[in-house]
């Protein structure tokens, strides 16, 4: 079966084509990335503006770069949520008309099951469920056991910020642009994650929740408590502020150790879980997140002899159209071809993810 995925629930305008839920054969991503990261953030309105411009040309190239037309298209996929309101009525809106037009069945995904999708891209190999995956991205951060593609236990999620985000308000604090995560990964490299030891969140509270608000205001805490040698007056008054060139080795030091408590309560969270879910044979990581090199190499050291994956390309890691492609093929091959209407983003619930 051969499905076009639509996907605009944030900032990127993103369309598909993938073969039997694997084989990708075209994933266009137009992002305003550039755009937000002069503004520092994302701003729904503008993001839906840009959407509404590039939505039918980035369908258009989806089919060319596959060298296909609608009518080797089999049914198409869209993110119904969760994400920014206006963002999701270009893509359902577009993905209605676009199904009804051609006579398609038309396929509503979570976007979180686009996600948990993601290793399937252009793997080949054979899963094996069940498994653990954690989705960790801007909006959203969960740990999943998953016993088949549409059957799943949220075993935890945030209490506050996501992770994506405790990188993205972490890199503001540390005068780094957004998107946080890749520039505090790629300053991280040359810095010492030792050096500024930040605490561990629920550390003592049972079960596998995640709080990463408390870390975000760890780091201020940090940067005001610095030496004033090392550190300007004014810095320490608007710690949002760049910490400037000469101190270079103290932020990659910040940003190395703030990527490592990051990091390392994902990891806590996971060992937990295995330590209830022993019979899990593959451990997955997902979501844009899970880009972050440092947090493969921990949850690898952590898995035992169980499989680690994570989405084969960085592309699979963001948000992408492939991923609600191939989360659509699976939900019809377990749970047949739906045949009821697109349900609004506003209603959605987790319970829905697995539908
Ligand atoms: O999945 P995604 O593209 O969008 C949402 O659904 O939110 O994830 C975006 C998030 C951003 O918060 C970004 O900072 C984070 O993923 N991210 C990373 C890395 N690359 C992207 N976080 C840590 N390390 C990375 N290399
Ligand atoms: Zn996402």
């Amino acid at each position: 079966m051969r499905i076009l995925g639509i996907e605009t629930s944030c900032d990127e305008t993103s369309a598909a084509v993938v073969l039997d839920g694997r084989t990708v054969e075209s994933n266009v991503i137009a992002s305003s990335r550039e755009l937000f990261a002069q503004l520092g953030g994302v701003i729904p309105e503008e993001a839906a503006r840009k959407q509404l411009e590039c939505i039918l040309p980035v369908i258009h190239q989806s089919l060319e770069h596959a060298h296909l037309t609608m009518q080797d298209i089999d049914a198409v996929a869209v993110t119904r949520g969760p994400g920014l309101l206006v963002s999701l009525l270009v893509g359902t809106t577009v993905a209605r008309t676009l199904a009804h037009i051609e006579g398609k069945p038309l396929i509503s995904v979570h976007h979180t099951l686009g996600h948990l999708s993601s290793p399937w891209l252009d793997c080949h190999d054979d899963v094996r469920f069940p498994l653990l995956s954690i989705s960790a991205s801007g909006g959203h951060t969960e740990l999943w056991l998953r016993r088949s593609h549409t059957e799943g236990l949220l075993l935890g999620s945030t209490h506050d910020d996501a992770a994506g985000e405790a990188f993205d308000k972490g890199a503001e604090l540390l005068g780094l642009p957004y998107p946080g995560g890749p520039a505090i990964a790629a300053l991280a490299l040359d810095g010492d994650e030792m050096r500024f030891p930040f605490p561990s969140p629920l550390a003592h509270e049972p079960g596998m929740d995640f709080s990463y608000s408390g870390l975000k205001t760890a780091l201020r805490y940090t940067i005001q408590g610095l030496e004033p040698s090392a550190i300007s007056n004014k810095l320490k008054a608007h710690p949002s502020m760049p910490l400037g060139a000469s101190s270079s080795q103290l932020t990659a030091d910040l940003a190395a150790s703030y990527q490592y408590a990051l990091c390392r309560h994902l990891v806590d969270r996971l060992q937990r879980a295995i330590v209830l879910h022993p019979e899990v044979r593959e451990i997955h990581l997902v979501g844009g997140v899970s880009a972050n090199i440092r947090l493969r190499s921990l949850v690898a050291e952590n898995a035992g002899n169980r499989t680690v994956r994570h989405p084969l390309t960085i592309p699979y890691c963001t948000d992408n159209a492939a991923m609600i492609a191939a989360a659509a093929y699976f939900l019809v091959s377990e749970k047949g071809m739906p045949s009821e209407a697109l349900p609004t983003a506003a209603t959605l619930h987790h319970a829905e993810i697995m539908q």
